[in-house]
């Protein structure tokens, strides 16, 4: 591919330190996925730099001026200091306009938003778990027809955000108090689905028009109490201490028969058109024993740090890192 000019914008807490010493391990850094995207550009011959956004949008528009990028490499996950907001970034790019990588603007909205996200899963079919939505300052009535135990989390949060064991209410006092603290802790409006019990699974998929299932991913809890809900809580995606103590590992799910393969990644890929998501996405899944499989949700621009889930499960595929940045980088600008 021909040498592009690549602009990554990352958050301004998240620009990697000028003079990263070559063999210096970044991997435990906070800014890991900004330093891995930009070594990486550069390895395979792009000429990459990195501009820090808080609250701005000037710097953008500024680093556009003076830097004249082919494409701009979208890290950004936040802006002023609210996740909610990393939608309206990429629409700024596209009246830029400048090619970018990654999601386009209404596939953020849709995805992000887990309520619309279930409506427009339902219109097509593609299987979740039952749901209702409580509102802010109205008052928590389960509908008959949603049978205990369910799972409560916010409307709009991310990275599990307000997702404890707590989350898994076994009666109507405990969904109440949940619902309540939900509300009153993150200001959203809040949802409360069905709980799956079962597997977790994670499926990466790529492409515009034609879509790549990368291998089925799954968390495993291999010594987490049997009476404990397997769950993604908080402390399961962060907390390294927590993650050794209960053997939270992640890697290429086992005993899928070609069946289930098939269905899996054909509900992945109808989620993916069905959101309008572009670019790159993980999908994520619960599998119950009977084999029936739940769209849980659908995370456009997803990390994509070396050993995380997504890269690891396109190096299983076949994809080097170097090839992963590379496509990244090709989509966007096939996109124009
Ligand atoms: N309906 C559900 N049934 C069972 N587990 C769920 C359900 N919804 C969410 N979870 C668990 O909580 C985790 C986080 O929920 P998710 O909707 O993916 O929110 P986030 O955006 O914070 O990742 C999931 O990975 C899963 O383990
Ligand atoms: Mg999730």
């Amino acid at each position: 591919m021909k040498k592009l000019r690549v602009l990554c914008l990352a958050h301004e807490d998240l620009v990697p330190p000028d003079a990263v010493e070559n063999g210096h391990s970044f991997h435990h850094e906070p800014w890991r996925t900004e330093q891995y995207v930009l070594s990486t550009l550069r390895k395979i011959g792009h000429e990459a730099i990195v501009t820090g956004v808080r609250s701005d949008l000037e710097a953008i528009r500024t680093a556009v001026v003076d830097f004249k990028p082919d494409i701009i490499f979208n890290l950004l996950e936040e802006f002023h200091d609210r996740p909610l907001y990393d939608q309206n970034v990429v629409s700024f790019l596209e009246l830029i306009p400048v090619p970018y990588t990654g999601c386009n603007p209404r596939g953020m909205v849709l995805a992000r938003d887990k309520a619309l996200t279930r409506k427009i899963l339902s219109y097509h079919r593609i299987p979740g778990p039952d749901f209702v939505i409580f509102r802010k300052g109205r008052k928590v009535k389960r509908p008959a027809k949603l049978s205990l135990p369910l799972f409560v989390k916010s409307q709009v949060e991310e990275a599990s955000l307000g997702i404890s064991q707590a989350s898994v209410v076994e009666n109507d006092a405990d969904l109440i108090e949940r619902v309540k603290f939900m509300h009153e802790k993150f200001h959203t409006d809040v949802i409360a689905e069905e709980y799956i019990e079962g597997r977790e699974l994670y499926v990466g998929i790529f492409g515009d028009e034609r879509l790549t299932v990368l291998p089925i991913w799954e968390l495993l809890f291999n010594n987490m109490p049997v009476n404990k809900p397997r769950i993604a809580t908080r402390r399961v995606k962060w907390d390294a201490k927590y993650q050794e103590k209960h053997g939270i590992t992640s890697g290429p799910a086992q005993d899928i028969s070609p069946e289930l393969k098939t269905k899996i990644e054909s509900i992945c890929k109808r989620t993916y058109r069905a959101l309008g998501i572009s670019g790159y996405a993980r999908i994520d899944l619960r599998l119950k024993p009977s084999g029936e499989v739940y769209v849980i949700e659908a995370n456009p621009n997803p990390e994509i740090a070396k050993e995380e889930d997504f890269s690891d499960s396109a190096a299983k595929f076949g994809w080097s890192y170097e090839d992963l940045i590379g496509r990244i980088i090709s989509q966007g600008m096939n996109r124009r």
